[in-house]
């Protein structure tokens, strides 16, 4: 029989589940297999002197999320051993991880407990920090062990979070999240909105059960090849959607998409512009006005919401805006959405409520958005040493599977032009490649002569995506939200020319380019231009489609500065 998703390829777990037609892949790690240039795990260092000393347990809880049963959740409970106390800010009732608040210069120590009954690690995404405290997945720890980071924060002013590594996609989507604030002296002198007028907004979408029990890739392999799409919205873990605020005040909402592979394109109900002015791991050099904005997975955007003149019991609704988003070309598209998710009731690209601000009393503040926030010190490309000939990445479909320049997920693996030098300045460019899903470079590609039916292959036959046999001959039409490890980067070009005019016009004006950027969204079609900096840290880290369930099927690199 053949198996669909490279289950022979070395170093990859394979793990049948119910049903011939059920193949579980995860890049996930035996430790026999690992030979890290990350050997030993990280132990108290005694003479490290932390501002902030925390403790932060992954574990099983049982939470009232919805009314009736409580959902069985993953969670991280932080505890303060050490440093000021708004420095954890744990959100109540909710599954997500707390907050934790630093400042630039100030050294951290986090003492990573997992008590989960699988193995796990946490990546501070977005953070400059080095190879072992950023994580590769081989890092992961066994239930019950302590893995310990100590670090001096490095990065500007910015919304970072963390989330497992590994496998990546269940363990985020049964709650394991949670958000990272830096601040700066830059920052500090803004007068920017604090403590309560500074809120948290984390994006998700879940489906629950008639148990109320969390739903993951109930499609199977064809949510895994898309990407799990939940059918209802939860903000900051909650099912209601909304923000009890104050009429009188200024609030900074620091949005972050925290979706398996669910897309936003935000915007205001009542048609107001959204105004923006923060994304990943910068604030911008100005505030921009926006008719919506597309929020990609794993990235983070602040949003200005001012309800200075609104009368109480105002209700402002964030909603998705539609967007056409056809995954599939050709016959496979035959009852015009199958590859969207049958069994979400929210569709990708899809017109629905996201959140709710609600003026449920009054108050004031006295903050403002500065026309100036912070100094673009961006990075000149002409300093780039491969500027007319960057190292090119393509992520696209190869034989049913994800791929990187070609390549999936093993462990340690290194290609030359995945190898970068300390101390040189890069400009990468970033392909959505596709993919023929009939590509026949070796005789058949992924359809082998085998087809995806009746072969313990992806469809399955169950639920009847077949019945117009329009696959062979597609083209696989898929987002990929790209993340690149240990940087923080300038996107100085996308090219949209093989981007379809329907969808490009549909989004065209939503996409905030400035700024530092650790993940960059590109819709099929696109490509990007990205410029960084490979310093103060040597070693492996890696570079992913954030899409999880893209991840977790191996569309995921290392590379290496040496
Ligand atoms: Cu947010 Cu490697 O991921
Ligand atoms: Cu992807």
């Amino acid at each position: 029989m053949k198996e669909p998703f490279g289950i022979n390829r070395r170093k990859f777990l394979a793990k049948a589940g119910a049903g011939a037609a059920v193949t579980m892949i995860w890049p996930f790690f035996s430790s026999c297999d690992s030979q890290s240039s990350t050997t030993a795990k990280p132990e108290l260092g005694k003479d490290f002197q932390p501002d902030i000393d925390l403790e932060l347990k992954a574990v099983q809880r049982d939470l009232s999320i919805l009314s009736g049963p409580k959902t069985k959740v993953w969670v991280y409970e932080g505890k303060l051993l050490k440093g000021n106390k708004e420095a954890l800010q744990t959100l109540e009732g909710s599954y997500l991880g707390p907050v934790i608040k630093v400042r630039k210069g100030q050294k951290v120590r986090i003492r990573f407990q997992n008590d989960l009954p699988e193995e796990s690690i946490v990546h501070w995404h977005g953070m400059h920090v080095p190879e072992r405290y950023d994580v590769h997945p081989q890092d992961v720890i066994n239930s019950g062990e302590t893995y310990i980071y100590e670090y001096e924060v490095m990065n500007r002013a910015g919304t970072y979070w963390f989330h497992p590594h590994g496998r990546t996609g269940p363990q985020v989507y049964n709650g394991l999240a949670g958000l990272l604030l830096v601040t700066d002296e830059e920052e500090q002198q803004l007068n920017l909105p604090q403590w309560e007028f500074d809120l948290p907004v984390v994006i998700q979408d879940r489906t629950f059960d008639e148990n109320n029990q969390l739903v993951y890739l109930n499609n199977g392999q064809m949510d895994r090849m898309t990407g799990f799409l939940g059918n209802r919205i939860l903000i900051n873990g909650s099912p209601e959607q909304r923000l009890n605020l104050k009429t009188g005040c200024k609030y900074r909402l620091r949005l972050l998409n925290g979706s398996n592979s669910r897309i936003y394109k935000l915007a205001w109900e009542d048609g107001s512009p959204v105004t923006v002015f923060g994304i990943d791991g910068s604030l911008l050099s100005t505030p921009k006005e926006l008719p919506y904005l597309m929020l990609g997975p794993a990235k983070r955007v602040d949003v200005w919401l001012d309800l200075t003149d609104k009368p109480e019991g105002t209700e402002l609704t964030m909603k998705n805006a539609s967007f056409p988003l056809e995954i599939m070309s050709g016959g496979m598209m035959g009852d015009g959405g199958m590859m969207q998710g049958a069994e979400s009731d929210l569709p990708q690209g899809s017109e629905y409520p996201v959140f709710t601000a609600l003026a449920n009393g009054s108050g004031s503040n006295d903050h403002t958005l500065p026309g100036q926030l912070a100094q673009p010190d961006y990075i000149d490309p002409s300093t780039a040493g491969n500027l007319n000939a960057p190292r090119q990445f393509t992520f696209a479909m190869g034989h049913m599977e994800w791929t990187i320049n070609g390549r999936t997920w093993e462990t340690t693996e290194v290609a030359d032009e995945e190898t970068v030098k300390l101390g040189s300045t890069e400009v990468w460019e970033l392909i959505n490649g596709g993919g023929m899903m009939d590509n026949n470079d070796d005789g058949g590609g992924m359809m082998d002569g085998h087809g995806m039916m009746g072969d313990g292959g992806m469809m399955g036959g169950e639920d009847g995506m077949m019945n117009n046999q329009g696959m062979m001959g597609n083209m696989m039409q898929m987002p990929h939200p790209i993340h690149i490890h240990q940087v923080q980067f300038n996107i100085i070009e996308r090219d949209v020319a093989n981007v379809d005019p329907q969808l490009w016009d549909a989004i065209k004006d939503g996409f905030v380019d400035e700024g530092w950027h650790d993940t960059v969204l590109l819709m099929p079609g696109m490509s990007a231009k990205v410029i960084m900096q490979f310093k103060d840290f040597k070693g492996l880290f890696v570079y992913h489609c954030h899409n999880l369930e893209h991840e977790d099927m191996g569309m995921m690199r290392n590379f290496k500065i040496v």
